[in-house]
């Protein structure tokens, strides 16, 4: 008599980040893509939610060109958060909560707490899923000086802020791992009320030099380092974080295959934050993470995300 073998079932990717529902954990980090349409396309290439370009009250140029540059390693790039301004921004996130298949994350960035309450209060009446305090871009510093995320005491303060007038939409921070102390950072942050945290936000800066022209490659000369060179700092950093905090964590930094996601998870992220990955891989990165992501549970026996969050501890 042949023995029946029992098929191992399809491993459950799906997530729950703050109340909202993923269908799988890949997030689009902020920034990768500008229009909405890009970000719609993201969602319907596999994403399992889109995370808009930071937005600033005014509309803002960015740096001169080139703002994004290869290494070997990773990218270095300095976009100086361009972005079209509040209202046009508005009117892309009604388009992008019609058209995306998954979960919208707004994006604010402001050098006032009082402009971060501003924006949070016009940005969340358009209702997106989250929102996502930028705390951290490492290419505005000699306009607005050093990031809000490399201070605890400033960040809590953003938060409390904008967790006033964020009605019901919960809010993430995202942190800069240009620290000596990240969990400081992260408890400040849950201790305001921030309901999630995403982390990482570029490393650095740092520049790169063209041997023939004596000259740095980015317009803006230097630029925040991304790419799977920051990878181990990245998995450091929410192995830190989720030590510190009980907020959720979108964990990114250099993950570029499903393994990589599989590892962040360990460390203790709940949704995995894809960036530079989507230069490297292309649009369909998100689908791929994902299927690599399944081969490799299956093959251990995973179920689901579960099993494996926070396992490294
Ligand atoms: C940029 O716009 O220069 C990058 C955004 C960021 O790192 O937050």
């Amino acid at each position: 008599m042949v023995k029946k073998t029992k098929k191992p079932s399809n491993p459950d990717l799906s997530i729950k980040l703050c109340g909202v529902m993923f269908e799988n954990p890949t997030v689009l980090f902020s920034g990768i893509y500008e229009s909405p349409q890009d970000l719609i396309n993201a969602s319907k290439n596999g994403a399992g939610a889109i995370t808009t370009k930071s937005v600033s009250i005014g509309l803002r140029e960015g740096h001169p060109q080139p703002r994004i540059v290869k290494f070997d390693h990773g990218f270095i790039n300095s976009v100086g958060l361009k972005n079209p301004g509040l209202e046009k921004a508005k009117e892309e996130l009604k388009k992008m909560l019609l058209e995306s298949k998954s979960p919208v994350i707004a994006s604010i960035f402001a050098d006032k707490t009082s402009d971060f309450q501003k924006l949070a209060k016009e940005i969340t009446e358009v209702k997106p899923h989250i929102l996502e305090l930028n705390l951290s871009c490492p290419n505005v510093e000699g306009e607005f000086g050093r990031p809000f995320a490399t201070d605890a005491k400033i960040s809590a303060k953003v938060v409390r802020a904008v967790k006033k007038v964020s009605k019901k939409v919960p809010v993430i921070a995202k942190l800069t791992p240009n620290v000596l102390d990240i969990k400081e950072i992260a408890r400040a942050v849950e201790g305001a009320g921030a309901d999630g945290i995403s982390a990482i936000n570029t490393i650095g800066p740092g520049m790169i030099i063209d041997i023939k022209t004596k000259k740095a490659k980015l317009g803006n000369k230097r630029g925040g380092v991304s790419g799977p060179a920051i990878k181990p700092v990245a998995i450091r950093c929410i192995f830190d974080i989720y030590e510190a905090v009980k907020i959720p964590i979108i964990g990114g930094g250099g993950i570029t295959t499903g393994e990589d996601a599989i590892e962040i998870i360990m460390a203790g992220a709940t949704a995995v934050g894809i960036g530079s990955a989507v230069y490297l891989r292309g649009r369909n990165v998100f689908s791929e993470i994902c299927k690599e992501m399944k081969v490799f549970m299956k093959k251990e026996g995973y179920k689901s995300l579960k099993e494996i969050r926070g396992a490294a501890h």
